[in-house]
């Protein structure tokens, strides 16, 4: 496929979608959510229309089709990921579930008292509570590597901050309210250096750049389908099949079991031993149409496309009066969070809603952020490859005349 814009907006049927007062919807919160093209939409439609069935436990037609459909998406997400075996990918409800997951059952069982886990300043709220919450439960240790005025993180002061303590490594790809795209490649050879494994919070990474599990060498890595243009309820965590061999069972319940006993439980083999209960199954075979439509784009497009939209997006944002970019990394996704000198985020949201553009206001679930850069709040245009400058030239216009107000 071409990178033909106008014929792929044709594909979101969202973006046709009116705003408040009827007017065009300009969608500049893709950070929050993705559309889905059509071909995901009428992929999940057609499960439940006409192909509805659980999974892994009949004979029938139908579950014998899901079956297969569900397992042909592991198959697309370990080619997607570039994994070495099919038993690495575990499907979960998102990448805050993924995260959980490899704290609630690698951590527990790996660490204890005094033990390190090493995060950064620019972390969702998801990557800092799992580990919280882990520090309850084993007295481990949470160290947190700073960033600098850019948004960057300061890769001396993470060196520094690694020790024979540190066992758990886990950093956000890129960042969901500052748009920086991290090293990871460096970042994770620097972790295993210290004898850590590594986790790749990749949420907002996902639809960045194609990702190279084995090249990076990471040892986890999370992803929710609905940032990669498929649907809400569906992730998947990656995890080396070493490491999740070693790993208790996350949850109990159907299908991650072989046998059951009142007094013993078999558990399944990877990655059923991590998939507990009947899943998503929809969301998953979806997910696997959103794969399919990546690949047939391309990234080289997306990601030349992507890179004029930073750099427009840069050029005519800072223009506005009084605006104060925040997160402005060498290395960016095309994230553009912001300040306008006296006016709160909430009202530069809610006044150019009235515009048909819709953006996230607040501190993204990333409170440490705001509180690094000093603001209560930003006002986030997130844009994804079907978004066009001529949007971000929108977004000003409205800028400019929420300054005319205040
Ligand atoms: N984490 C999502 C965001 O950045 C929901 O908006």
């Amino acid at each position: 496929m071409a990178f033909n814009i106008e014929k792929i907006r044709r594909d979101f049927p969202n973006l046709m979608a009116r705003a408040r007062d009827e007017k065009p919807l300009v969608y500049l919160d893709n950070a929050a959510t993705t559309f889905k093209p059509c071909q995901v939409i009428s992929c999940t439609h057609a499960h439940y229309c006409h192909k509805t069935a659980n999974i892994h436990r009949g004979v029938h037609y139908l579950s014998e089709e899901a079956t297969a459909e569900y397992e042909s998406t592991r198959e697309k997400v370990r080619r997607f990921l570039n994994a070495s075996s099919l038993c690495e990918i575990v499907f979960t409800k998102g990448a805050t579930e993924s995260i959980n997951l490899v704290a609630a059952s690698y951590g527990r069982s790996a660490l204890k008292s005094g033990d390190e886990v090493l995060i950064s300043q620019m972390e969702h709220h998801s990557n800092i509570v799992p580990w919280q919450l882990l520090r309850e439960a084993t007295g481990c240790v949470i160290k947190v590597a700073p960033i600098n005025d850019r948004g960057e993180l300061l890769l001396d002061e993470y060196r520094k901050l690694l020790s024979p303590r540190t066992k758990i490594v886990s950093i956000v790809h890129v960042s969901n309210s500052l748009g920086t795209v991290n090293p990871v490649k460096e970042l994770a050879r620097l972790a295993h250096e210290a004898g850590a494994v590594f986790l790749l919070d990749a949420a907002q990474g996902v639809s960045h750049e194609p990702i190279d599990v084995q090249d990076w060498d990471v040892d986890f890595l999370a992803f929710s389908g609905h940032k990669l243009f498929g649907p809400t309820g569906v992730g998947v965590l990656y995890g080396k099949e070493r490491i999740l061999e070693t790993m208790p069972p996350y949850q109990g319940g159907g299908d991650m079991i072989l046998s059951v006993t009142f007094d013993r439980t078999v558990f399944n083999r990877l990655p059923l031993k991590f998939e507990a209960g009947t899943p998503n199954v929809a969301g998953v075979i979806g997910l696997g149409s959103a794969i399919d439509y990546i690949r047939a784009v391309g990234w080289e497009d997306m990601i030349t496309h992507k890179k004029d939209l930073v750099d427009h997006g840069h050029k005519v944002l800072n223009a506005v009066p009084g605006l104060r970019m925040i997160g402005t990394a060498r290395n960016k996704a095309p994230i553009f969070s912001f300040v306008l000198e006296g006016v709160h985020a909430h009202d530069i949201g809610t006044l150019i809603d009235r515009e048909g553009i819709a953006i996230r206001t607040g501190h993204h679930c990333t409170q440490p952020v705001m509180e690094r850069f000093g603001v209560p709040a930003t006002a986030r245009a997130s844009l994804a490859f079907y978004n066009t400058k001529e949007e971000i030239d929108l977004l000003v216009k409205a800028l400019l005349k929420v300054r005319e107000v205040f």
